[in-house]
């Protein structure tokens, strides 16, 4: 975890570390540091908190001059958050200073044998192990920074993305990647380091992404140098060019960027489909799966592997592939299936589902399924990220940057392609007709304006969030397609608000947490037309009759629920494999006004980070 920025150019190097932190922050935000070089002297600042309390203790403190500088915004892994454990850290003589996402595994008996050697540390964290030992490396073995820090990593054990330099040589950054992600902004004559492209996107639309093992020498006034760390040998990197550009990174006017994104779903499901639902044709064009069609189809079976929100929608996946495409699908968390000798046939087809493409025990989960020889797609929204490489193919969501932690957009649109290659694959075996696939075809096209109108009930849904905001538990109950949507509300809920919420299907209420439906407690149930609705009235009955509060989500212009529920939130019609994306709208709001009524830090909750790259 962690977001990592550096700078060296003819520029004033604070200024721009600052605003990238502050667009890195969804990464971790538990304390902050930077370290700037001015006439070979650095200047530091390390804060416990977040990276506003950063600026306030820049401006109080040091001198922000200098065109040299590398800053940090940490989520704790080694050693509590605190001023001492945030980066960037030194080496025992002052001129090596590094920052660093990730986790240098072996870091203990390294530093024992430092220990041994002299060396002394003020804070627990592996990473000024790390630094310590180039140090030595450097000194004992007369080298080069780079040499140094190439020499260094290959005795490491772990994961970083890492920005080295030397106060003695002020025209250099070294930068490194294992694991974790790290770009390099590429502008005239000065160079930007950063885990993504959002805190350089205004000076530069080139980018160079580090692959695994690659180190980087970035000097004033020459070339970027990349070499394999492994062997040293040169690499032909290819300069990237981005598509992202700086409006879709700020907040627009909305009060967080989590209503931001709830409001963006619908042009975001627009952009997932854009250029392969062509509805004149009948077709779906996905590039990324049609050189694939047979493995899939061949396939004993697909795996889906994937953490948190993209879990859920993976669970989505689960019902659309078997119902729309009949293969069978198994859907597992990336943590649980990496770590228990799962059986992996080479005639299976893996789908990692991963907004960021970073997190952890994805990537670790493809690594296992590809040393067996099973294929490989990767549904990523970020570009270039590590899962969409590490993976045989695969299609983006091109949800655009999603930066509030608790996933939304990326949900919806992870739904809308896996509904799309379902469907793909479905006419490629010939068990749908041209004329159903038509019919799914428009209605999918339909999905952005029904979703645009489903958020006409915001005003509504902040005054039920009004009656509600002050319960301490909620539950979450829905069917089929709508089982993992109710998890997924229930976990919008726990993430922004803190209030305890479980997600359930319907009918296995009865098997457990119906002992704790009382007066208090407020259910939200999706009830809508398609998919077993007599079944949930039922069961929406028996919560009535244990005086449970009921927040319905219905179908436009339902009756029947009406009379039993408390609170009625209308959504509109689609086809059964559909509803998801449109369900789920009213359980975002639903969190989001709670959330802000309780005055938490909505794009930013406690102990969470939007991309996990640690196990
Ligand atoms: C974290 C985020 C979640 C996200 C999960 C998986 O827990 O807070 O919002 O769903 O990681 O992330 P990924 O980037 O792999 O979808």
């Amino acid at each position: 975890m962690c977001g990592i920025v550096g700078y060296i150019g003819h520029r004033q190097a604070y200024p721009i570390i600052l605003k990238g932190l502050q667009r890195l922050e969804y990464r971790g935000y538990d304390s902050a540091g930077v370290a700037l070089i001015n006439e070979n002297e650095v200047n530091f600042c390390k804060t416990k908190g977040k990276v506003a309390d950063l600026a306030a203790k820049v401006s109080s403190k040091i001198s922000d001059k200098g065109n040299l500088g590398i800053g940090h915004t940490r989520w704790a892994t080694h050693g509590v958050p605190n001023d001492t454990n945030s980066h960037p850290h030194v080496s025992n003589s002052g001129n090596l200073v590094i920052i660093h996402n990730g986790i240098i595994e072996n870091y203990e008996s390294i530093k024992k044998e430092l220990i041994n050697r002299g060396y002394t540390f003020s804070s627990d964290t592996d990473t000024e192990v790390l630094v310590n030992l180039i140090e030595e490396i450097k000194i004992r073995e007369n080298l080069k920074l780079g040499r140094a820090v190439r020499q260094a990593l290959r005795e490491v054990v772990g994961a970083y993305a890492i920005a080295v330099f030397d106060k003695t040589r002020p025209d250099e950054i070294i930068a490194a990647k294992l694991g974790s992600p790290l770009a390099i902004g590429i502008g005239e004559d000065e160079f930007f380091i950063a885990s993504d492209a959002s805190p350089f996107i205004e000076y530069t639309k080139n980018a160079i992404y580090l692959e695994d093992e690659e180190l980087a020498i970035i000097k004033r006034g020459h070339e970027v140098k990349v070499r394999k760390i492994k062997d040293d040998s040169l690499v032909n990197s290819t300069i990237q060019e981005l598509k992202i550009n700086i409006d879709q990174i700020e907040k627009g006017g909305y009060d967080h960027f989590m209503l931001k994104e709830i409001y963006e779903q619908p042009n975001a499901i627009l952009d997932t489909f854009r250029g392969r639902l062509l509805v004149n044709e009948g077709i779906v064009k996905l590039s990324g799966l049609e050189n694939h069609l047979d493995k899939f189809i061949n396939a004993r079976r697909i795996i889906i592997v994937a953490c948190g929100t993209s879990w859920h929608a993976g669970l989505v996946a689960e019902y659309i592939f078997e119902d729309l495409a009949r293969i069978p699908v198994e859907v597992e968390y990336a943590s649980e299936f990496r770590y228990r000798n799962p059986i992996i046939y080479e005639d299976d087809v893996l789908i990692a589902i991963s907004q960021s493409g970073e997190t952890a025990d994805t990537l670790a989960a493809i690594k296992l399924a590809k040393s067996k020889g099973a294929f490989v797609f990767g549904v990523c929204n970020v570009v270039g990220s590590t899962i969409s490489r590490e993976s045989h193919s695969g299609a983006y969501t091109h949800a655009g940057p999603e930066i509030g932690v608790a996933s939304t957009k990326a949900f919806t649109t992870q739904i809308t392609l896996l509904s799309l290659m379902a469907l793909r694959l479905a006419s490629a075996k010939g068990i749908i007709s041209k004329s159903q696939l038509r019919e799914h075809l428009i209605e999918l096209e339909l999905i952005p304006e029904k979703v645009k109108k489903g958020l006409q009930s915001d005003a509504y849904i902040q005054e039920v969030s009004k009656v509600y905001k002050d319960t301490a538990n909620f539950l979450y109950l829905g069917r089929g397609y709508n089982f993992p949507v109710a998890l997924e509300g229930a976990l919008k809920l726990k993430e922004i608000s803190y209030i305890h919420a479980e997600g359930y299907p319907a009918a296995e209420m009865k098997h457990g947490p119906i002992a704790l439906i009382d007066e208090n407690m407020p259910i939200v149930v999706i009830a809508t037309k398609k998919g077993h609705y007599e079944k949930v009235v039922s069961n929406i009955q028996e919560i009535k009759s244990r005086k449970g509060k009921i927040i319905a989500i219905v179908t436009e212009g339902d009756t029947s629920v009406k009379e039993l529920a408390d609170h009625v939130i209308e959504v509109p019609e689609t086809t059964e494999f559909l509803t998801p994306l449109l369900t789920t709208i009213p359980l975002q709001l639903l969190s989001y006004h709670i959330a802000v009524m309780l005055d938490k830090n909505v794009d930013q909750p406690r102990n969470l980070a939007k991309s996990v790259t640690v196990e």
